[in-house]
């Protein structure tokens, strides 16, 4: 995130005309920064001081942004992603090793990124891959993600296809599944699989956090599928996001304000794919909406039951936090709370069973570490074969600062174990 402002600081740098007439805007920002900056911040996460920068700067804009949504100017998720958009875009730039090529797959948008080496008759590997940002940020095309898939392709000589679904406000749950799903459909059809030179027995999907979501659904949903007889070979999900039900799990309780996603932003993330009321925040933060005099719940309730779904070593001295009347107006506007495609945690054991084997990454410093941990209990539970790979020193979002200028080593190291392990085993 720092890049854009590190970028702009260097132009202006150099404009010292424009320079002079930007001291006292810097000197209101500086203020303004110093203010943001200063994060209490447990000393086991990755390189702390960096990391508090990111958070402030993000934490601006993000400011900045519902600023322009006071002022009518917008919606204050488009802003943002308009602001990281515009400094992150890159256009499909094919190298010598990678072809890389936007099209669509039935009406969706995707990118993707073909090794041009080619031995006659050989087939590749391939992962469908769905980015992060809460449903409503980020793209395919952006530089963090388009160098993710463009070393996947490289790194392991395999066929990437890096869906670019729509976001919010544009479309609400279930439309950003939606899109993935299409487009997952369409690419494992024979016809196409066979243009793009791809083994139907060595495909995986995969995704982080809000896409490692959508990951999960759509792993699910093509198990429930029987118009697809291509069955994936894994699912690979980094630091995903798995449920709306219980915002105090313990790494919820644990990681109230940790950068860089705090627990309100993630719960209003939720409200806002799912389209609901955004003054029910404050009800689902304290788990008003499934309270326990909701029969709704009852048979699900043991599926998000960290008591048992945890181990003690991350339980902590955490306890629940369940209410007993609580806010029954929530669950019934936002049905779509108890829906697996929108809570992938929540799914039928009978669903798991038929899932592929998972690979599952979850960071110490994230709200959505005992999501990640839960799902790979209960597959593990239904049978399944699961890799769960922990980061003490990760959190929220580490993989995508991987490069310059933030350059999170634990960003890299999480990069490159996710793309050994998908080598090793697809
Ligand atoms: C979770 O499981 C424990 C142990 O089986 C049980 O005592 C507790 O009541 C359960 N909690 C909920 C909310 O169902
Ligand atoms: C649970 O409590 C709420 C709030 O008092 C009430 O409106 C609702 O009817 C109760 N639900 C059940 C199933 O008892
Ligand atoms: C939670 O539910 C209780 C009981 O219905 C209610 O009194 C309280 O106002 C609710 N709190 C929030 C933040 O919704």
């Amino acid at each position: 995130m720092c890049r854009f402002f590190c970028e702009h600081f260097h132009f202006f740098a150099r404009h010292s005309a424009v320079m002079r007439a930007t001291v006292p805007v810097m000197a209101i920002a500086a203020a303004l920064t110093a203010y943001y900056v200063y994060i209490p911040l447990p000393n086991t996460v990755s390189e702390p001081w960096k990391l508090m920068l990111l958070d402030a700067t993000f934490r601006g804009v993000q400011d900045m942004c519902h600023l322009v949504q006071q002022l009518g100017l917008g919606h204050h998720l488009k802003a943002l992603n308009f602001v990281i958009t515009m400094f992150e875009m890159l256009a499909p730039q094919s190298s010598d090793i990678v072809e890389v090529t936007d099209t669509s797959f039935d009406g969706v948008q995707v990118r993707v990124f073909e090794p041009k080496k080619k031995v006659d008759g050989e087939l590749k590997r391939s992962i469908i891959y769905i980015h992060g940002g809460g449903w409503a940020l980020g793209s395919a095309r952006m530089r963090s993600y388009d160098h993710l898939c463009r070393k996947m392709a490289k790194d392991m000589n395999a066929v990437l296809v890096s869906v670019e679904y729509r976001l919010v406000p544009e479309v609400h749950f279930p439309e950003q599944i939606n899109d993935a799903y299409s487009a997952t459909k369409y690419f494992l059809q024979p016809e196409i699989l066979s243009q793009y030179s791809v083994d139907p027995s060595r495909i995986a999907v995969s995704g982080d956090s809000a896409g490692g979501n959508l990951a999960a659904a759509v792993t699910q949903q093509l198990v429930m599928d029987r118009s697809i007889n291509i069955r994936l070979k894994l699912q690979a999900l980094i630091y995903p996001v798995l449920q709306a039900l219980d915002f105090n799990t313990p790494s919820y309780q644990q990681n109230t304000a940790t950068p860089i996603l705090y627990k309100q932003v993630m719960a209003r993330f939720w409200l806002e794919y799912l389209n609901g009321d955004p003054s029910f925040v404050q009800a689902m933060l304290i788990n008003n909406h499934t309270a326990s005099n909701l029969s709704q719940l009852t048979s699900i309730r043991d599926r998000l039951n960290w008591t048992n779904l945890l181990p003690q070593s991350f339980i902590k001295n955490y306890k629940p936090v369940i209410q007993i009347m609580g806010s029954p107006q929530v669950i019934k506007e936002l049905p779509a709370l108890l829906d697996p495609r929108a809570a992938p945690l929540i799914a039928d054991k009978e669903i798991l069973q038929l899932l592929p084997r998972a690979y599952i990454l979850t960071c110490e410093h994230d709200v959505l570490r005992d999501d990640g941990i839960m799902y790979a209990k209960r597959l593990e539970d239904a049978g399944i074969e699961v890799t769960l790979d922990h980061y003490e020193d990760g959190f929220h979002g580490a993989m995508i600062f991987a490069l310059p200028p933030t350059n999170f080593d634990v960003g890299n190291k999480i990069m490159n174990n996710y793309i050994n392990w998908l080598d090793k085993n697809l």
